[in-house]
């Protein structure tokens, strides 16, 4: 890993063993970008990379120069206004109205390692070996304000960290309304666009477009992250699919209003801008002051998506994620919400755990309605006091029983939330987002907290740490049920309720940096109505996250699939829940549901003691396979097969890091009758190495299975030579194949 800036020609390159990207100083001193992708030697001087023609009724820059203009040359942090017409990294709000700036080569400076950004998730750096940081300052010299442009690679692997940091070395104040944290000018379009979109149970959805002249773009402005867009999105090269092609991904480290935009100008080159969405953003920076955006991550892959998904995992997974549980194997639990709902009492979650006890699970967690006034969803939120009526013996009462049942205990939390009809509400009407004088919108029945002000965040940090403190809770569910409407702080200025959207979003990593660090060894979870947030902003500090609020394991399969696309498996909460499912009333067998829910951190989401015994004979069998093989799932090496999205069948695997063991998810949605072979072609494993498989007779070497592919068709799995009995076959069926290689 390299960060080389050649001094003769003013040019920066990093570069390590996958990618190189290249910078240079530009003639009227802006940063000019040069090339990003597959790593290239580095020489001295790449000034040929740098496109420029004379191109008709453009604005220039230099006087008796017609050809130099920024409105086709590619940057690194464009400005609006001075002939760049396409849309800029900045934009900065000054005192006399005007918002055009320049910003220009100051200095640079490198050092190993990688800075934490203040208050925000980010990327990190275990020694300072692993990564290398350029940090280069510009400046618009009219207004003072500086400009730290970051860039972090590390030893190893197609990533690139960026962000931005404005520091005010001016005299007067201005508005940042813009602040992207990456730009980067590709000099093509020849893409496909991968967006992940849905909605409420059915989160991040693959889709795809060819990239066109003009802007699209995917964003949020619901206070989260969102349900209908993740901050990820993919471009890749037409001809790239799941194993081969170029491909770049683009993944914002932050949880709340974002904008991810590709803009193709009339030249064809690609404009690639991420960062908070400059709609409802207006930071006023005073003399003195500094303003950090959040993280954007870059990813290049010349092996295909699955390349690019296995880079995020690993850095998502080991250099995002942080903390006890980040290299741990997930505890497998059992959920009361989908069993009860709000219709419960201690002694009835004391008897769903203990006959999840019996059947092996390790972690019981109580889900909403245990607080306050919380019968329904009309009321209690805000109120984090044990309802007794329920809990005679609060929280430790009940953590007390389940601990004794040899099961630790887990408890769901809402902090940014108070419902009207709730002590927190009645003795602080002000803590909510309200415009003065105007209506107040609910979701849910239920009012967003101003998280922007420090005394509210304080006060629901103590109530929380008060439980966590007093009762032995192992692991919290962090839910957020409905996103932000009026967002105005009684707190603030009229000149700083821009502000209000990124404040809230410090003050909730505030809270949650508050309570990971104090109570280091409480798993975390997050969870916004299912995938509402599912970002890696929340990853930084709940290393898992509740998927989506679909536990149908047809509809999973789809959703665990895009979601694959970035994060990692130890990352997706997954749960087997009843049938018919409570989301889309389908039936699906048993052992589906868990072959879904195993590629995930695994759970069950339902009241054990009414399944009939041979149903309860299953479960423990998956909770002793799940214990036996969790490591490997949970944290070898992922492969996306086949797409449910594409058909009838799909199929993931994972492989351990030795190559020795791999576990192959297949499922087909509809049963078919006398049909062709199938077969699926592995991936990831040695050609070399003989594997056995537990559901077929016969062997085969890896550049068989990689090759020809893996039987799946029922017959050719050994029924016909009569030593094994036939497998099933019905509608949502499915198999897990484990594959060991023989010594
Ligand atoms: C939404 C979550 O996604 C569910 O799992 C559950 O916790 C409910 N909220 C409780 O209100």
């Amino acid at each position: 890993m390299s960060i080389v800036y050649h001094e003769n020609t003013r040019t920066f390159h990093l570069y390590n063993d996958t990618i190189s990207y290249i910078m240079m100083v530009l003639e009227n001193d802006q940063l000019g970008q040069l090339y990003c992708g597959k790593r290239i030697r580095d020489k001295e001087d790449f000034s040929y990379l740098f496109e420029l023609a004379e191109r008709p009724t453009t604005s220039c820059v230099f006087d008796r120069d017609k050809i130099y203009t920024m409105a086709s040359i590619r940057q690194e942090f464009p400005v609006y206004g001075t002939g760049d017409y396409r849309h800029p990294a900045v934009e900065i709000l000054q005192n006399n109205g005007s918002r055009i700036s320049e910003f220009v080569y100051e200095s640079y400076e490198i050092f190993a390692g990688k800075p934490k950004l203040e208050g925000l998730p980010a990327l990190y750096a275990e020694d300072e070996s692993e990564a290398e940081t350029l940090v280069i300052i510009l400046r618009d010299p009219l207004t003072g304000i500086r400009a730290e442009l970051l860039y972090s690679i590390y030893k190893t692997g197609g990533l690139l960290a960026r962000s931005v940091r404005f520091i005010n070395e001016g005299q007067e104040a201005v508005h940042l309304t813009r602040a992207m944290s990456l730009c980067l000018d590709l000099p093509d379009h020849e893409y496909d666009w991968i967006q992940f979109s849905g909605a409420w149970s059915r989160e991040r959805t693959p889709r795809t477009r060819r990239l066109e002249y003009g802007v699209q773009s995917v964003d949020s402005m619901h206070g989260n992250s969102s349900h209908e867009q993740n901050p990820f999105v993919v471009l890749k090269r037409p001809t790239a699919d799941e194993f081969q092609g170029e491909v770049f991904g683009f993944s914002f480290i932050y949880s709340g209003n974002f904008q991810i935009q590709a803009e193709v100008d009339g030249y064809a080159v690609t404009r690639m801008l991420v960062g908070i969405h400059p709609d409802c953003f207006d930071w006023k920076l005073e003399a003195g002051e500094r303003f950090q955006t959040p993280e954007a991550v870059m990813v290049y892959s010349d092996r295909g998506l699955n390349g690019m998904s296995q880079t995020f995992h690993r850095f998502y997974q080991k250099r995002l994620a942080r903390g006890y549980w980040r290299d741990r194997e997930r505890p497998i639990l059992i959920n009361n919400w989908e069993a009860t709902y709000f219709d419960f009492d201690e002694d009835k979650l004391v008897k769903i755990a203990a006959g999840a006890k019996n059947c092996g699970v390790e972690l019981f967690v109580l889900d909403d309605g245990w607080f306050g006034a919380r019968r329904d969803d009309h009321a209690g939120l805000g109120d984090w006091v044990a309802a007794r009526e329920l809990l005679p013996n609060g929280v430790k009462g009940v953590a007390d029983r389940i601990e004794a049942l040899g099961m630790k205990f887990g408890l769901w939390i809402e902090p940014e939330m108070v419902n009207r009809d709730s002590d927190l509400f009645r003795a602080h009407p002000d803590w909510a987002l309200a415009v003065p004088g105007r209506k107040m919108t609910h979701g849910r029945y239920q009012y967003v907290l101003d998280f922007s002000r420090k005394e509210v965040v304080d006060c629901i940090y103590q109530m929380i740490s008060a439980i966590l403190r007093k009762a032995k809770v192992s692991y919290i569910k962090w839910d957020m049920n409905r996103c932000i409407t009026e967002c105005f702080s009684a707190a603030y200025p009229a000149d700083r309720q821009g502000e209000i959207f990124h404040r809230y979003i410090l003050g909730l990593y505030d809270l949650y940096e508050r309570l990971t660090s104090e109570f280091p060894e409480v798993l975390f979870e997050s969870c916004a109505s299912g995938g509402g947030r599912f970002d890696p902003g929340m990853l930084y500090y709940a290393p898992q996250c509740w998927t989506s609020d679909d536990t149908d394991a047809v509809e999973r399969l789809k959703i665990q699939y895009g979601t694959s696309m970035c994060y990692p498996i130890s990352s997706m909460g997954s749960h087997v829940s009843v049938t018919p499912n409570h989301q889309v009333h389908r039936l699906t067998p048993l052992h589906t549901r868990a072959n879904v829910a195993y590629f995930g951190t695994f759970g069950y989401e339902l009241d054990l003691n009414k399944l009939p015994d041979v149903e309860i004979a299953e479960v423990k069998e998956q909770i002793a396979f799940m214990k036996k093989y969790r490591r490997l799932l949970q944290f070898g090496t992922f492969y996306r097969l086949e797409s449910p999205f594409a058909g009838n069948q799909a199929a993931w695997m994972v492989v351990s890091e030795d190559q020795k063991t791999a576990i192959v998810g297949w499922y087909r949605i509809l049963n078919t009758v006398n049909d062709r072979f199938m077969r699926v072609r592995l991936k990831g494993l040695n050609p070399d190495l003989c594997y056995s498989s537990n559901l077929s007779p016969v062997k085969a070497y890896g550049d068989e299975l990689m090759n020809l592919g893996m039987l799946t068709t029922d017959e050719s799995a050994g029924a016909r030579s009569g030593d094994i009995e036939m497998l099933e076959s019905m509608d949502f069926d499915s198999r897990i194949y484990v594959l060991t290689a023989e010594e």
